[in-house]
């Protein structure tokens, strides 16, 4: 089996983005990077290369399909194709669930949600067309696994990329395709993730000002992980090479997600005490 040759990787110029590019050049890999921030995806290609890869970067917007499109044509022009796919740019607002605003709605299904589905869009089909094996880690978060107060509307839109995962990993079984899926699912860790508003459209600018107690939290949940972004990076493609779907990098997410699947099953059980459990699943990839 050929080793990848080459990755995607979206969000690439700062935080998990640029730390999984750094750890597929030091594979060796060329890398195809984008981001919204031309200076910052520059810095990171220049970090890039100076690991001794190709590294092709072009700044754009996830959210816009046209943009990815061409992002992947042009991949499939330089490296005939991505072996490696990273769907990671993500942006955050925090608040109230009432208090969310409709911008606030659509500036992070455009990013969290379109820009994953676009990528999977346009790089997926050529990743069949290629018909070599190939893998596509979609980033949601821990909170895309269980809720938190305060995070309504980015906890709902990386809700939506874990269940967009789950199909698209049981779609390409389907297909009888080579391509696995991970979806990684990091609590927080220090990033610039908590300053996302510097790359908000100005059309969907927030009309309501910020609620400063969650900002607290969030930035004191980061400075306590006891994981980096480098960190997450290398469990990431430790999980390609596993094919193992779910990617989650902090040893208390277990505790929220046992919480939430015990707090649905007792409330199901309490409507139809007398049900049989059936036998678990497979999770996707294992089938
Ligand atoms: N840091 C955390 O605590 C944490 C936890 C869970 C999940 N995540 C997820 O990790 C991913 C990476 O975020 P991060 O924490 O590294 O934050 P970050 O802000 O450091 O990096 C995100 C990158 O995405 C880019 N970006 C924003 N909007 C974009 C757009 N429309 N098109 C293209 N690029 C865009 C930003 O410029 C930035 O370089 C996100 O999906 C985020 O939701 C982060």
């Amino acid at each position: 089996m050929s080793a990848p040759a080459a990755a995607a990787i979206t969000g690439a110029g700062s935080g998990i983005g640029r730390e999984l590019a750094l750890a597929c050049a030091r594979e060796g890999m060329a890398v195809a990077l984008t981001d919204i921030e031309p200076a910052a995806l520059a810095q990171t290609a220049m970090m890039a290369e100076s690991l001794g890869v190709d590294v092709m970067a072009r700044a754009g917007d996830v959210g816009q399909a046209d943009q990815v499109e061409a992002f992947a044509s042009e991949c499939e022009a330089r490296f005939g194709g991505v072996d490696w796919l990273f769907n990671n740019a993500g942006v955050a607002v925090l608040g109230p669930a009432w208090s969310a605003t409709d911008e606030d709605w659509q500036w992070l299904w455009s990013v969290n949600v379109r820009g994953v589905a676009n990528g999977v869009r346009s790089f997926v089909p050529r990743m069949l067309a290629r018909r070599t094996r190939a893998h596509v880690v979609n980033t949601a978060s821990a909170a895309g696994l269980a809720t938190l107060a305060g995070s309504s509307v980015y906890s709902a839109t990386k809700h939506a990329v874990v269940a967009f995962s789950e199909c698209l990993a049981r779609d390409l079984e389907q297909a009888g395709a080579d391509i696995g899926v991970s979806v990684l699912c990091p609590s927080l860790l220090p990033t610039g993730i908590h300053q996302s508003g510097r790359n908000r459209p100005f059309e969907l600018a927030n009309t309501v000002s910020p609620a400063s107690a969650y900002g607290e939290r969030v930035r004191l949940g980061m400075a306590a992980s006891p994981i980096d972004a480098t960190d997450v990076a290398a469990m990431t493609l430790d999980a390609i090479r596993a094919r193992r779907f779910y990617v989650v990098p902090h040893v208390q997410t277990g505790d929220s997600v046992r919480r939430r699947m015990h707090a649905i099953l007792d409330d199901h059980r309490a409507l139809h005490p007398d049900a049989a459990a059936s036998p678990l699943p497979s999770p996707p990839n294992k089938e």
